[in-house]
């Protein structure tokens, strides 16, 4: 059996916030912020694993109404993402992502980001891909007000 799962998300950026994106710390003059450290990309992750596996969403299954998940590292939500698509019986085929941020360029940290995730994700550098778009300056991500991020992906049960 195969099924596909779409994800979206956004964070608002601002100044005192450092800047987790794709599992690893951007330097920038500005962060994402959040009540977990606002990793866009893996929150779009996140939730495109959780619809593909009928997990409703990330604010379902991991309140941030909760004082546990307050600050909490994504990549341990991402984990435990995995260890839910798992006891269903499924395994990744393949992701495919886009970040949407004006500033700064992050094309040279794409590697790095793949690097992180895949760990976190068991899976090889070819199952995840991370793409970039700035929003040619326009609505608040091009005002660097915020970024957004999208996935999808195919999840694989024998
Ligand atoms: O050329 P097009 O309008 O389709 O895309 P763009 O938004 O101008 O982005 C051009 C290229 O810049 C992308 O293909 C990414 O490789 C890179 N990019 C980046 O490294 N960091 C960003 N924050 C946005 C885009
Ligand atoms: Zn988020």
């Amino acid at each position: 059996m195969i099924r596909i799962g779409f994800g979206f998300d956004t964070h608002k950026l601002d100044p005192v916030c450092e800047f987790w994106l794709g599992g690893i710390l951007i330097p920038h003059i500005k962060g994402a912020t959040g009540h977990s450290d606002a990793d866009t990309l893996i929150h779009a992750i996140i939730d495109a694993l959780l619809g593909a596996a009928g997990l409703r969403d990330i604010g379902n299954q991991f309140p941030d109404t909760s004082p546990e998940f307050k600050g909490i590292d994504s990549k341990a939500l991402l984990s435990r993402t995995m260890e839910l698509i798992s006891a269903k019986g499924y395994v990744i085929g393949n992701i495919d992502s886009t970040i949407v941020l004006q500033n700064p360029k992050i094309s040279g940290h794409i590697p790095g980001m793949i690097e992180a995730l895949t760990a976190v994700m068991k899976i090889g550098s070819d199952q995840l891909s991370i793409k970039a778009k700035t929003s040619e300056k326009l609505g608040f991500i091009g005002r660097e007000e915020g970024i957004s991020a999208y996935a999808t992906v195919l999840l694989l049960k024998e």
